[in-house]
């Protein structure tokens, strides 16, 4: 007999309770660790400038929330926003998330093409999946792969993140923007983990690198450096703006951002730019914590900035090790599928710019008990995917 809708919906569920839960989990939920006290160390929040709860940010929303302004300060955060990134125009988001939906679905069609780095966040798959664009993954980080591709189908859009939110590594983006004017390639890229924490004044990786002119289409989170709960998208034409605040769906079909959220992320665009010492703070640390784990012979996947993650192999060595490490009082956060390929669950730490020296020791000291207790390699998967391109059916889940 044919099950139900509602038969499929409750086997979908209990494939999930069961499967996972039980099966790869051992009956208690991944993301279930132990409660952090106030000595504990928080790696798991991406608030890598330190900045959620600063004084002037909470007094800047308070104040708004008493008496809301009646101008736009929507748009003259988003030019404030704009000028930081060194670009013309820019449109604040709900979410880093519509960000990248609204402007993959305006620029992309069912006949262009887009290539993906195979670990570019999700919602750069499902932006172009809302434009009906045929989807092309290369090879992580390697532009000789994706060049192949671009022979093969034409010149596109290609989707990248400056800063990978898993391995910590970063986009090679002048090699990209070489490749994208070469073959009459778009470029667009995700500053969600480099915007604040990279480049002159936390500028972000493009303006770092002198590519501002280059790369036509910015996308960020604003949830990470910025510590609030937004998404941008820095554009290099101004009149791209009115055409995405009319055409992008998230932008017409979802609500706004509040008067008190938007003088919060001006709050914090000040400290952003004021606190040059939270940047220098934030890279000295993740250098040290870097450079001791690599010491300590751990694959780091490529990790070059202030996100390291540890690899953790199937889900349950993966638990093991996070709950080792919260009985030590550092506390990460358990990537699992579908945010990793399967077998290969991550233990990310993020740093941020408060973490004390005597943190940072504690840090070490347990990552290196980790690797006497449990080792730097997870064991190899029993059906390793190969290393290539993530097939497009695969990464929908991922
Ligand atoms: C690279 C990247 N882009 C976009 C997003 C989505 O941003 P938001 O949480 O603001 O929706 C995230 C994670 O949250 C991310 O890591």
């Amino acid at each position: 007999m044919i099950p139900t809708v509602a038969e499929q919906v409750q086997s979908r569920v209990d494939r999930f309770q069961y499967g996972r839960v039980v099966g790869d989990w051992g009956g208690r939920h991944i993301a279930h660790g132990r409660q952090p006290g106030p000595d504990d160390i928080l790696l798991n929040r991406a608030d890598y400038l330190a900045i959620a709860g600063n004084a002037r940010i909470a007094e800047a929303i308070c104040e708004s929330m008493a008496a809301p302004e009646r101008g736009d300060r929507q748009h003259a955060l988003e030019l404030s926003l704009a000028e930081h990134m060194r670009a013309p125009a820019g449109v604040l988001c709900q979410s880093g998330w519509e960000a990248n939906i609204g402007l993959l679905q305006t620029i992309a069609t069912p006949r262009t093409p887009v290539y993906i780095d195979s670990l570019a966040h999700m919602s750069l798959w499902h932006g172009a999946k809302a434009a009906g664009a045929p989807l092309h993954p290369f090879r992580h980080n390697f532009p000789g792969h994706l060049r192949e591709e671009i022979r093969t189908y034409g010149p596109g859009i290609i989707a990248v993140d400056a800063m990978y939110s898993t391995t910590g590594s970063r986009s090679p983006l002048a090699q990209l923007c070489d490749l994208a004017e070469q073959t009459g390639s778009l470029l667009m890229v995700d500053e969600s983990h480099t915007l604040g924490t990279d480049g002159p004044l936390g500028a972000g990786a493009v303006v770092a690198l002198g590519l501002a002119e280059r790369v036509p289409f910015r996308t960020a989170s604003l949830s990470a450096a910025f510590a609030g709960r937004a998404g941008f998208v820095c554009l290099n034409g101004v009149d791209f703006v009115d055409y995405f605040k009319m055409e992008a769906y998230p932008a017409v079909f979802s609500s706004g951002l509040l008067p008190h959220e938007i003088a919060g992320l001006a709050a914090a665009l000040d400290v952003v730019r004021a606190d040059d010492w939270r940047r220098e703070r934030l890279r000295q640390i993740s250098v040290r914590i870097r450079e001791a784990l690599n010491a300590y012979g751990f694959d780091v996947g490529g990790a070059a900035s202030h996100i390291v993650s540890l690899p953790g192999g199937p889900d349950l060595r993966a638990i093991a090790i996070r709950d080792f490490l919260e009985e030590r009082g550092i506390f990460g956060a358990v990537l699992c599928p579908p945010v990793t390929p399967r077998n290969r669950t991550l233990v990310r730490f993020a740093m941020h710019a408060d973490l004390t020296d005597t943190q940072v020791d504690r840090i070490i000291q347990a990552c290196g008990e980790v690797r006497d207790t449990f080792g730097t390699l997870p064991p190899a998967p029993k059906h390793a995917r190969p290393t290539g391109p993530v097939p497009v059916q695969a990464s929908e889940s991922t």
